[in-house]
């Protein structure tokens, strides 16, 4: 679907009237790039970044949870990576905070509630139409972003790369064939075509508001995570480590994980790191 002139992605249109305290404080934009992950890791390093949000109109190699290609074609998507120089949040903590903040842009932009597939898949009318991928990176510290010569000050630090894709033009066959029954775009399920700028500008405030939240009261996060999970009282299938696992998700747990009541009997918790969901 040929993107409509206004729905181009630029630094200026994005942070106009963007009321944001701390991301978005700068915003960059490539016309295409490896994965704005990688990018966002090279920024990174400079501590002044915090907050910089890096956008792309293509990635050559953009990467999923899992070791999976994130696939988008030119200019159909919302290919986004923030920058996190701090945070006072743990990552699995960070991690539902995103999906929450990224639902709920959304949300608004798809015009019907988005769902959340944990750990942060984004769900509309049952299909998934955004993804986030987490990664952490060494944070250099110290003047001119030296690492401090003495070990233990700060050094073992980590900045976070907060990288989200959200399928905006994309039409069913634009996805490879074995992601159709599984995949869509707010387009698709809005039965119209969604202006990027304005979703752009509603992700940026939508973290920075949950992340604010987050740190002051973490359980707001996890109750609205919890409103919009797909799983809670539903039955999950999933592989840990290679072995598969099914029963109901009767929980989560911010800091461990998905908690099921096996159908093999007894209660457990499968953390984000290892855990694959199948259903
Ligand atoms: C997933 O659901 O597997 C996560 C997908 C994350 C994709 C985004 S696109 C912007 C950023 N750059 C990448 O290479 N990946 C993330």
């Amino acid at each position: 679907m040929a993107c409509p002139k206004t729905d181009q992605l630029d630094p200026d249109r994005i942070k106009a009237n963007l009321k944001t305290k701390r991301v978005g404080a700068k915003i960059v934009v490539y016309s295409c790039t490896s994965s704005t992950n990688d990018i966002a890791a090279e920024y990174a390093k400079n501590r002044k970044n915090d907050g910089l949000a890096i956008f792309a109109e293509e990635q050559t190699t953009g990467r999923g949870r899992a070791g999976t290609k994130w696939h988008s074609g030119r200019a159909d998507s919302i290919l986004c990576s923030i920058v996190l120089n701090d945070s006072k949040l743990n990552p699995e903590l960070l991690s539902l905070t995103c999906a929450v903040a990224v639902a709920e842009a959304i949300g608004k932009a798809g015009g019907c509630e988005a769902k959340i597939k944990w750990p942060n898949d984004i769900i509309l009318n049952g299909k998934k139409v955004a993804g986030i991928l987490l990664e952490s990176t060494p944070r250099f510290r110290g003047v001119d972003n030296v690492i401090p010569a003495k070990a233990g000050i700060h050094n073992d630090r980590r900045a976070y790369i907060i990288g989200i894709g959200i399928n905006c033009h994309q039409k069913e066959d634009s996805f490879p064939p074995e992601l159709r029954p599984i995949a869509t775009s707010i387009d698709i399920e809005s039965h119209s075509i969604c202006d990027r700028v304005s979703l752009a500008k509603r992700v940026l405030t939508s973290i920075d508001h949950w992340l604010e939240v987050a740190e002051k009261n973490s359980k707001k996060v996890t109750d609205q995570w919890r409103k919009l999970s797909i799983q809670l009282s539903h039955r999950v299938k999933l592989i840990y480590n290679g072995q598969e696992f099914t029963g109901n998700c009767i929980g989560i747990d911010p800091e461990k994980g998905l908690i099921l009541q096996l159908d093999t009997g007894g209660v457990r918790m499968f953390d984000a790191a290892h855990t694959t969901i199948f259903k």
